[in-house]
């Protein structure tokens, strides 16, 4: 098989692996469970850290999807309109709004503008979800008034030792995480199916 081919049916597997994480819920664990080894990507494809598609057909405005890619968690968050109009509410209220320090990634640059997001789809968020301070997951999203710690403001709560980030993932001042959540390289293949790891300029 050629390594086209070979990443071809990674993808796919994965993209079936995921799909049925999202749709099975608790219920859906006793028969996901005996496809999983089956299902894993080949090891060659672990060690290279290959882009992972996701089909975003089933999410909803207000809903996260969570993707693995090269071990970590990567959340795809379809924001309401709310939610984005929060974005240019907290900008004070940020460490860097601009994002202009970057974690483990380097920021793509289709992602430089305030929604940290593609221009054809500006209400979806693609952040690798790692607390920038210790590594915990954070949680949420979060509404506006749902959570004390978040305030007034939509966003997410790392539990370990209550970083907090707005709709975007950027990290709110006086906080113990010191950068904003990582955007990794993405693309969209089309309206409901983007890969993660992997863009315009080739592989991240
Ligand atoms: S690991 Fe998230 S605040 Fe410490």
């Amino acid at each position: 098989m050629s390594d086209n081919q070979e990443k071809a049916v990674d993808s796919s597997r994965r993209n079936l692996l995921i799909a049925t994480s999202v749709a099975g819920g608790v219920g859906g664990v006793a028969t996901l469970v005996p496809f999983v080894s089956s299902l894993e990507p080949s090891e060659r494809a672990k060690a290279g850290g290959a882009p992972v598609e996701a089909d975003i057909s089933n999410l909803k405005p207000g809903e996260k999807m969570t993707v693995a890619w090269r071990g970590l968690p990567v959340w795809i968050v379809r924001r309401t309109p709310d939610e984005m109009a929060s974005l240019s509410k907290v900008t004070a209220e940020l460490a860097d709004p601009d994002s202009k320090e970057t974690f483990s990634y380097p920021m793509p640059d289709y992602c430089k503008n305030a929604y940290r997001a593609r221009a054809e789809h500006k209400d979806l968020l693609v952040v690798v979800g790692i607390c920038t301070h210790l590594g915990c997951i954070p949680s949420g999203p979060y509404q506006a008034n749902t959570n004390a710690a978040l305030g007034h403001d939509p966003g997410f709560l790392c539990p370990c030792h209550g970083s907090t980030y707005d709709m975007s993932g950027r990290v709110f001042k006086n906080k113990p995480a010191p950068k904003n959540l990582d955007v990794p390289r993405f693309m969209f293949v089309n309206d409901t199916k983007l890969v993660i790891g992997k863009d315009e300029k080739g592989e991240a």
